[in-house]
């Protein structure tokens, strides 16, 4: 193959009423018969709301701190991605995952309902990470330009559209967000919000460690707060997509440690958007406790 040839853009196909990049659709069969262990830890969420930030933060904690396989191994490889299929000369999560030593870290989007059955039988522990809706489109709109085996968006008036109607992969941000957090007393799920994490990054680490079932002294937690930080994650070659082929994950068209803030979103929505975006808001999460900051 020609290694400088750009992965191919892929088409969204319907999985259980989820649309899903066509890949994903080809081995989501296998997926759904995956066998999780006991002590699998799963981190869960809708695509840009932290995965990558709470994998580095529970892999840190597991280890008791920066150890030597946090500092030389890329971050897909530490938590493999369990519905991605092969592309390119990235194997499929799966393959990965077979070869994985246990504890074995299990990085998904998929909504609740699409998880394999086989983490609920074994009651395995699941972080599920939630950020607020405006802010995922922003950073899934720019994540679509650099990732390309992601459908085209078209303009951003397009994407927003999408968006809003959860046509676009992994599905609707309200289905996905609120199908977890009416789960979450039935399982072993903790539900974590992104910008609690941003506000406060010490009593989020202390509160993972907790259900993880580890005691950290406040030394390593500030060592972990401060390797897990935006500036470090974004120079490290493990964390920030470097280590991954730039046919698949393009840094050049937008980083993927972008901006890691909180209200992005403000400098990208009209007045307009932002009104029709309010009023589908409130329909949508009008029957759910749920609740999001959008600002600090
Ligand atoms: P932005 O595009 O808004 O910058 P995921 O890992 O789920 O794909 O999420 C990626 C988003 O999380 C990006 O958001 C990225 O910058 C942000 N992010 C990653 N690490 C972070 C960190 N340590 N602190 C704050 N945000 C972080």
């Amino acid at each position: 193959p020609n290694p400088t040839r750009r992965t191919e853009r892929q088409r969204l196909c319907d999985v259980k009423g989820v649309p899903l990049i066509s890949s994903m659709h080809e081995i989501f069969g296998r997926v759904e018969k995956f066998q999780a262990k006991a002590d699998d830890v799963l981190i869960a969420t809708y695509p840009k709301a932290g995965t990558t930030w709470m994998i580095e933060i529970m892999d840190s904690i597991r280890q008791g701190g920066i150890t030597k396989e946090i500092k030389t191994i890329p971050s897909h490889e530490r938590a493999p991605f369990l519905e991605m299929n092969r592309i390119d000369t990235v194997p499929a999560g799966l393959d990965l995952l077979k070869d994985l030593p246990s504890p074995r870290l299990v990085k998904t989007h998929l909504p609740f309902q699409l998880v394999p059955q086989s983490f609920w039988d074994k009651g395995c522990k699941t972080i599920y990470v939630a950020r607020n809706a405006k802010d995922v489109l922003v950073s899934y709109y720019f994540f679509h330009k650099m990732a390309t085996s992601l459908p085209n968006t078209g303009t951003w008036d397009d994407f927003f559209e999408s968006y809003l109607s959860g046509n676009v992969a992994w599905g609707s941000w309200f289905d996905h967000v609120t199908g977890w957090w009416d789960v979450r007393e039935k399982h072993q799920i903790l539900y974590v919000f992104y910008e609690d994490i941003l506000q406060d990054p010490m009593r989020e680490v202390e509160r993972v460690a907790r259900f993880l079932g580890h005691t950290l002294d406040k030394g390593t937690i500030q060592e972990i707060v401060k390797h897990t930080s935006f500036g470090m994650m974004k120079d490290n070659p493990m964390t920030n997509s470097s280590t991954v082929p730039n046919t698949l994950m393009d840094v050049s068209i937008s980083p993927f440690m972008r901006k890691g803030q909180m209200g992005d979103w403000k400098n990208h929505f009209t007045v307009a958007q932002n009104e029709r975006f309010e009023e589908e808001y409130r329909r949508r999460m009008a029957k759910t406790s749920l609740r999001f900051r959008t600002e600090l």
